[in-house]
């Protein structure tokens, strides 16, 4: 795999969270140079990023729709778009890039309704167009081991999955400290982050961490959600049931004074445990039966700049094998996104899913709720 790719971003303007680690991600993998922007609404911040970011000055857009129109109408147009805004404009974007032949990386949650997300699906299916949908967490080096370690049966079956993801900053907003959090306030709110802030936020990372390394999602949930006042959730406990009858525990909260951001997953299976913490996001340990514990080390463990850096190591990860698919479409072969060795739109559609059914429990008092 050797071609030379040029993409373009939305969102990712002055002062957003992801936007630049997506950046930091891509240009790790060296294979893809940023060529075509429209990285805010405001004219004046989308004009100083581009300008920051040496975007040609006829690759600038206002506006989301006319970057795809003019995109795919140049031969030397970008082969994939970026989508890096709040949840609400995900659909809409994904699929004016879709319609118009572009391949898509989105972050997360996918969008707002799991009929938006089965026809963004259906739509990259039909056009044979790469989905990625960048859940992070799944991507470590470490994740991706446990991936392998999982499905070599290294821990036997899975019996049982525990999983939590904390953050603090909600206390900020609700009670308001100095050091505010870099964490944007628009996930508070519906028009912008959908039926769930915690959940679909955080939440969300569990499902497809879990997923990534176990091949489990969950069938049927029972979710109690906090909202503390808020419009929207901020703490979840949910128990999960996996088809093959397995039971796990999801917990995220935003309330946790102190967690900037951890997620930790453990899975306990037949044969022993594998234990993984994005706070030592390059190491793996796996307990065998009798056997004590074994730590094994990405390649990065221990640099003191790759802890700075895990967030866009993981997205590099998702990007290189997102743009050998995209290769492998130019030769005729279209992976399989429900197969794909990257989170797809698959993944991002289950994501939604789950979201929708541990919302619905919530609102019947914690009841099974078939995801
Ligand atoms: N994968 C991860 O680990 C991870 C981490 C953080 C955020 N996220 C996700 O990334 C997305 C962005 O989150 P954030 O915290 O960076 O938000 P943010 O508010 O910091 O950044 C959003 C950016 O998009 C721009 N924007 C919004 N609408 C636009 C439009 N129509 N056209 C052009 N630009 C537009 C804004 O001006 C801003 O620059 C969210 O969906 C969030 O859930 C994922």
């Amino acid at each position: 795999m050797g071609k030379r790719f040029s993409y373009g971003m939305v969102g990712g303007g002055p002062g957003a969270l992801i936007g630049e680690i997506h950046r930091r991600g891509i240009s790790m993998t060296e294979r893809a140079d940023l060529v075509a922007g429209c990285f805010s609404r405001n004219e004046e911040k989308n004009r100083s990023a581009a300008q920051e970011l040496q975007i040609a000055e006829d690759r600038v857009y206002g506006d989301y729709k006319e970057m795809a129109a003019a995109e795919s109408a140049r031969a030397d147009g970008i082969d994939f778009v970026c989508i890096v805004t709040a949840n609400a404009t995900h659909y809409e974007i994904a699929k004016e890039f879709l319609m118009h032949g572009i391949h898509v990386a989105c972050d997360k949650p996918l969008c707002f309704t799991s009929a938006q997300a089965q026809e963004l699906a259906d739509i990259a299916k039909e056009k044979g167009l790469m989905f990625a949908v960048t859940y992070t967490y799944s991507a470590c080096d470490a994740t991706i081991l446990a991936r392998e370690l999982v499905r070599k049966g290294e821990i036997g079956e899975v019996m049982n999955v525990n999983a939590t993801y904390f953050q603090g900053w909600m206390l900020d907003v609700m009670y308001g400290t100095e050091e505010k959090s870099d964490i944007p306030v628009w996930r508070t709110q519906p028009s912008q982050s959908g039926i769930s802030n915690c959940v679909g936020d955080i939440g969300s990372h569990i499902e497809n961490t879990v997923y990534r390394i176990t091949g489990l999602h969950p069938a049927r949930v029972v979710a109690v959600l906090d909202k503390y006042g808020q419009p929207l959730d901020t703490n979840a406990n949910i128990l999960v049931e996996y088809a093959n009858g397995v039971h796990g525990v999801y917990s995220s909260s935003q309330v946790f004074t102190g967690e900037r951001c951890d997620l930790e997953v453990s899975v306990f299976g037949t044969e022993g445990t594998l234990e993984w913490t994005w706070r030592e996001a390059d190491r793996l340990s796996v307990t065998k039966r009798g056997q004590g514990t074994r730590h094994y080390f990405a390649p990065h463990a221990g640099d003191p700049d790759a802890a700075d850096t895990k967030h866009a190591r993981a997205f590099a990860n998702i990007y290189a094998p997102f743009m050998d698919a995209i290769e492998k479409t130019q030769s005729g072969v279209i992976t399989d996104l429900a197969a794909a060795d990257f989170p797809t739109v698959v993944d991002g559609t289950a994501g939604v899913k789950f979201i929708e059914a541990v919302v619905r429990s919530d609102a019947a008092h914690a009841a099974w709720e078939e995801v």
